[in-house]
């Protein structure tokens, strides 16, 4: 899919496009960053694009395998959970800027919380990267989003092997161990709510596409939402 060479990577550093909400998602990791948390160090700005540092481990595409046991999931979410809060404790800078209308509240979400943008060592999630879609959000909002790719929803069996899924994987009790690693108390109707962040997230898509934003003004020329648009299912 698009998007892939507008990232590159030398010497410990990452480049990226920059964007209008670059320097509140700097501000944001730079907070998380002096705590200790595993986000990428911004380095700044430089022209057209942002630096950041990398974070070790494998990611990407090299995530797959490493999430595919129970206890890599519930680390996942362990991993969220405290991000979630180290956020709390954040200031946005005067005028705060994200890629999506803030949904308010005084956690910000990552917006795209999936195995592949974070980095993993021996089926540990051990950083969180790609914080383009941050915005102050309800935390439901990053648990349904991470457990739609997680369960994992929506996969064929050519899917499942791609992700180092067996044909009998549990996808209930990857959930369990999701919501038991980020520490959720309290009911949560599972489907209800990933239906609900993956049409949000369909819409997110739209509404950068129709600002020129990039990837997202190819995904909606090539017709991807509506391809979308379908009722999250569990194998
Ligand atoms: N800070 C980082 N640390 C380690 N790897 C990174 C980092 N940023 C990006 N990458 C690598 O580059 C790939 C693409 O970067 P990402 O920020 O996820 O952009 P996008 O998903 O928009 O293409 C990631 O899947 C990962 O392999
Ligand atoms: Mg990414």
């Amino acid at each position: 899919m698009a998007g892939e060479r507008r990232v590159s990577i030398h010497g410990g550093v990452v480049r990226r496009p920059v964007a209008p909400w670059t320097d509140t998602v700097h501000s944001l990791l730079a907070h998380l960053h002096a705590a200790g948390l595993p986000v990428p160090e911004p380095l700044g700005v430089e022209g057209a694009q942002e630096v950041l540092r990398l974070v070790p481990g494998e990611a990407g595409e090299q995530a797959w395998p490493h999430q595919s046991l129970i206890s890599a999931v519930r680390s996942a979410g362990s991993l969220l959970r405290a991000l979630h809060l180290g956020t709390r404790s954040w200031v946005p800078p005067p005028g705060a800027r994200w890629a999506v209308p803030s949904e308010g509240g005084s956690t910000v979400c990552h917006g795209d919380p999936k195995p592949t943008n974070m980095a993993w060592r021996d089926g540990v999630a051990i950083a969180v990267f790609d914080w383009d879609m941050a915005r102050p959000a309800p935390e439901v909002s990053d648990v349904a989003y991470a457990l739609y790719w997680f369960a994992p929803f929506d996969v064929d069996e050519a899917e499942l092997r791609h992700r180092h899924l067996s044909k009998t994987f549990d996808a209930h009790a990857r959930i369990e161990a999701f919501l038991d690693g980020y520490g959720w108390t309290g009911p949560l109707d599972v489907m209800q709510a990933v239906a609900d962040r993956r049409e949000q997230a369909v819409k997110e898509v739209v509404y950068l596409g129709e600002r020129g934003h990039m990837p997202h003004a190819a995904w909606v020329d090539a017709g991807w939402p509506d391809r979308w648009r379908t009722e999250p299912r569990l194998p």
